[in-house]
């Protein structure tokens, strides 16, 4: 089996790369060049992983170039990376996820949705600045996810048929604060407030996080992992110490 990883070069496909890898399945890493010619790119694929980057201006746009091209070369299956809660008519980019979405259930494709809550790994090089200064509450509640948990539960949905049609919600095994991760890692948090060149997107999202947080549940990635999700501690008794650039 090959799997073609739209976003292959970035952090997020990186890691669904080495989780496919580890499960014994060749990959084709893709990244923006990969757009000049969508079905050179994907020909010879028997699966396509979908990952946007991180705040494209026109998600629907992107996955749907990706979905037309799988199917002109025939690649019958696909897996699209969204995000949890995408349905959220305050953050533009979800919403851009939740329409995407839709496009992939009605592609005509064999495909399997994941819907990861924020990554643990987001507040790495925070955390080894020595304190957690975020532009939100420290004390919403959130489903903090390993990144390399969500990269192995893409590889088991896309090498298994069980799992076609089917969304998954992706968060860690407990609710964490902000205040919960700093706890963890020894150090404080602190709510500052975002940079005036901020994105309205990223303003808008962190407005949501400050109300709501991303409250994510964990049940589905325990059961496509068959254990229990890495804790906020244990991610980062393993990645705080490691190399930034690894
Ligand atoms: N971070 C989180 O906690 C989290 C949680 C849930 C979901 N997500 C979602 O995960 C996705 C990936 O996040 P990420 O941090 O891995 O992203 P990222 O590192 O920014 O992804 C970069 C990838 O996208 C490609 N790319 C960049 N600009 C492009 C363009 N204009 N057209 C086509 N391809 C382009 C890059 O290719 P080149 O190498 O050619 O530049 C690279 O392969 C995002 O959609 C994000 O919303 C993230």
């Amino acid at each position: 089996m090959k799997v073609a990883i739209l976003g292959g070069s970035g952090k997020t496909g990186r890691a669904v790369g080495a989780a496919l890898a580890q499960a014994g399945v060749a990959t084709r890493p893709l990244g923006r060049a990969a757009f000049d010619d969508l079905p050179a790119a994907l020909a010879g694929a028997d699966a396509v992983h979908v990952i946007a980057p991180n705040l494209h201006p026109d998600e629907p746009a992107y996955v749907a170039a990706v979905l037309a091209a799988a199917t002109e070369v025939g690649i019958g299956r696909v897996g699209y990376h969204s995000v949890a809660s995408p349905y959220v008519p305050a953050m533009p980019h979800h919403l851009g996820k939740a329409v995407s979405e839709d496009l992939v259930r009605r592609s005509g494709l064999a495909w399997t949705i994941i819907q990861p809550c924020a990554y643990v790994q987001n507040l790495l090089p925070a955390l080894r600045s020595g304190t957690l200064d975020v532009p939100y509450s420290v004390d919403t509640p959130f489903g903090m996810v390993d990144l390399h948990d969500v990269a192995a539960a893409t590889a088991v949905v896309l090498t298994g048929e069980a799992h076609v049609g089917a969304t998954y919600e992706l968060g860690g095994p407990a609710l964490v604060s902000i205040a919960d991760v700093a706890a963890a890692a020894g150090v404080t948090a602190r709510r500052v407030p975002a940079g005036s060149d901020v994105h309205p997107w990223l303003q808008a999202m962190f407005d949501y996080y400050d109300d709501h947080g991303l409250p994510t549940g964990g049940v589905p990635l325990a059961a496509l992992l068959g254990r229990r999700p890495a804790s906020v501690a244990e991610v980062l008794a393993r990645d705080l110490a490691a190399d930034p650039g690894a």
